[in-house]
């Protein structure tokens, strides 16, 4: 029954705001306040009346990038700098606050950050003080407009506040504050959160009390949020509250910071602290204090981040993309460091142990995206090494298809911000039902890895561009360590055949250097290709993986139609699709490998060849046997079979990246629709 009330209640508030978010569509408001008060208030333009239908549409959700600072600097310039850092979580819109001497200015723009930063140009006298919130945006539904943008200002124009997550009673908490005859600007959940801090402000048993006013804000919200609150009675102060949603701090000299990760501060300090569940900040530019939702003090976990500024930046390259790619060979070698010690595979920090390693006999590998992808080739691997059963499961369909699980389960959890809803929800599912969970993820402390039992950190440093590519290269050997740790417990590798694979795996990131060298001919394919509708990848074995990630690549930065297939479906109904001129890639295994399967995909490029597709194929040095079949010929370092994933994917990445450049996609660090992390189921 209480299930049923909240799915009732849930279902309630959704039709509300998916109401408000119709509004959206027809009528598009600005907002840009100073002095704690709109220059240009939302127009009321379309009657709620209006509505005859329910939208299916959910709560205009921010997954975003949150940043706070108090201290001895111009905001302003902290916060202007860290969002143009953090725009890769979200960039639908941004916008800030600053408070200083009793009031507070606040800017936002729908858009990319430069609309935020022309805004800014326009008034930057307005913007002065040493305390202030930012806020990047990626919404689900819900159009990004000016007025949706964040931060969102109470009625009084006292407090400011930034929002990453969802509330979900947002609806119930809206209707509640249109009775008390606030009206609301925007579309958003968010917006509550201003309003009831200034309510429980004024009046009442918490009045004058901020931080009271804000637990007893807190106390109200439900569902997922990072919030950041400031009040114009208490500059030099933010308060800041985290429920399932990231916020790390900065520890500075005279000044903090906060952030939805460390990229928000690198620049001033590597001293961070992460928070647990249900933690209330409290940062002022003396340092913080720490309580949970209660009140009650809570401790944080300090810790010093590993890269530098420069890890950040472009680095003299193009774009993120460009250089993380070319990242690849330290990513690999990186993750691989310390790994192989006195003859044995070491995992990183871990309450496995080695009869848990020796009592699983299943693994389930869940993951998203490229994450997934790399889990795909994690299968390939341990099922060879290991000899026990691997499934690989999208985590967005893994907890909702009752998987059989027990104690006896592995799952590996790989993700690289350690922070994507459906992985988080796909680990919390997994060990309710007792199954031990490992998260392979490139954000230390992120909340995937402190929800498991054990984690295995890659070491591709910080990866801007929203196209994954060094962080992917990194799973794959952070998976493949993971099955050479699970072959060595149970014995059924020899540490001598440890060692052999341990060494290939060595050798790969000069061989990843090597392949760089193709970048130049896959940007004369792009122009030679000129305007394409689709292309298509074809992949056997652990190519197949690797034509997968190939197609989503070149989906998501050139917004072309694109499918990976495995080779050999191709007469079961793909073949339908080739026609003349058609792109196909082909990543051909090598013929010292599985000759098999190489002998059976040369096959399959004769075959698209005859019906006019023209073939760029990726063949290892001295593979022959291909040339005549290819209209492009791609070439890669030998390696063994299950190696060769960590080589044939970096032209493909660099097709992808000059292809969409050749389509007029210049932002490829920006995909349209994308954020880096998908904080939202
Ligand atoms: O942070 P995660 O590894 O969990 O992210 C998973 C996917 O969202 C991610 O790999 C996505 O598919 C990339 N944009 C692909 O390039």
């Amino acid at each position: 029954m209480a299930e049923y009330r909240k799915v009732t209640h849930q279902f309630s508030a959704f039709v509300q705001v998916s109401l408000q978010n119709l509004r959206g569509w027809f009528s598009e408001s600005s907002t840009y306040t100073a002095g704690g008060r709109d220059l240009r208030q939302p127009e009321e333009s379309l009657h709620h009346g209006y509505l005859k239908v329910i939208a299916f549409a959910r709560y205009s959700v921010p997954m975003c990038g949150i940043v706070g600072y108090v201290g001895h600097q111009q905001a302003l310039d902290v916060i202007t700098e860290a969002l143009r850092r953090m725009e890769y979580r979200g960039y639908d819109s941004s916008g800030l606050t600053i408070v200083e001497d009793g009031t507070y200015a606040t800017a936002k723009a729908a858009g990319k950050l430069q609309h935020l930063l022309d805004k800014l140009d326009e008034n930057p006298e307005s913007f002065s003080g040493h305390t202030g919130i930012g806020h990047t945006r990626w919404a689900t539904h819900g159009r990004p407009t000016d007025a949706n943008a964040h931060p969102h200002n109470s009625f009084d124009g006292t407090v400011s506040i930034v929002h990453n997550g969802i509330i979900e009673n947002a609806g119930a908490l809206r209707a509640a504050l249109t009775e008390q005859g606030i009206s609301l600007r925007s579309d958003t959940d968010s917006e509550v959160a201003a309003h009831l801090l200034a309510l429980a402000y004024n009046d009442g048993p918490t009045a004058g009390d901020f931080k009271a006013s804000v637990l007893a804000v807190l106390a109200q919200l439900e569902g997922a949020f990072t919030i950041l609150f400031v009040h114009v009675n208490h500059p030099g102060e933010i308060y800041a509250a985290r429920r399932n949603t990231p916020l790390i701090i900065g520890v500075g000299q005279g000044e903090t910071f906060l952030g939805s990760d460390v990229a928000a501060f690198i620049e001033y300090t590597r001293d961070a602290v992460e928070l647990g569940q249900d933690t209330v900040v409290h940062a002022t530019a003396e340092g913080y204090s720490l309580c949970d939702f209660a009140g009650n003090p809570v401790e944080g976990k300090a810790f010093t981040i590993d890269w530098d500024l420069a890890a950040a930046e472009k680095g003299g390259y193009d774009s993120f993309m460009m250089k993380e790619i070319n990242e690849q060979p330290a990513a690999v070698r990186d993750t691989l460091t310390g790994h192989f010690v006195d003859g044995r595979i070491v995992l990183d920090e871990q309450d496995l142990t080695g009869a848990d390693m020796r009592s699983f006999d299943k693994v389930f590998v869940v993951a998203c995206g490229s994450a997934y992808h790399s889990g795909l080739l994690a299968k390939y691997a341990i099922e060879h090494w290991v000899r026990i059963p691997v499934e690989i499961e999208v985590a967005s369909e893994f907890r909702y298809r009752d998987p059989v699980l027990d104690k006896r389960t592995l799952v590996v959890a790989v993700s690289q911000s350690g922070e994507t809803a459906d992985t988080l929800e796909a680990v919390r599912h997994a060990k309710e039902q007792g199954a031990k969970v490992l998260a392979v993820c490139n954000t230390f402390g992120a909340q995937i890895p402190r929800e498991s039992d054990a984690v295995l950190y890659t070491h591709a440093g910080p990866e801007i561009g929203v196209a994954s590519t060094k962080a992917f290269l990194a799973q794959v050997a952070a998976n493949y360590i993971v099955g050479l740790a699970l072959a060595q417990e149970r014995g059924t590798k020899y540490p001598d055949e440890v060692l052999d694979i341990w060494t290939e795996l060595e050798a790969i990131p000069e061989k990843v250097q090597q392949v760089l060298a193709c970048e130049e001919q896959c940007l004369a394919i792009a122009k030679e290709l000129g305007a394409i509708r689709t292309m298509l990848f074809l992949g056997r074995g652990v190519g197949y993986p690797v034509a997968l990630e190939g197609a989503l690549k070149l989906k998501e930065l050139a917004y072309i139609h694109a499918e990976g297939f495995p080779a050999g479906e191709l007469k079961h109904g793909p073949i339908a699709l080739i026609e003349d001129d058609l792109p196909v890639v082909v990543v051909v295994p090598s013929p010292r490998g599985r000759e098999v399967l190489h002998s059976k995909i040369v096959s399959n490029i004769q075959e698209i060849r005859a019906r006019g597709a023209k073939t760029i194929v990726i063949a290892e040095e001295g593979d022959t046997a291909v040339e005549p079949y290819a209209n492009w010929l791609i070439r890669i370092p030998q390696a063994s079979t299950i190696m060769q994933p960590l080589l044939a994917t970096v032209p493909l990445q660099f097709l992808a990246a000059e292809i969409a450049q050749q389509c007029g996609n210049e932002d490829i660090d920006k995909p349209r629709n994308l954020a880096k992390s998908v904080t939202v189921e």
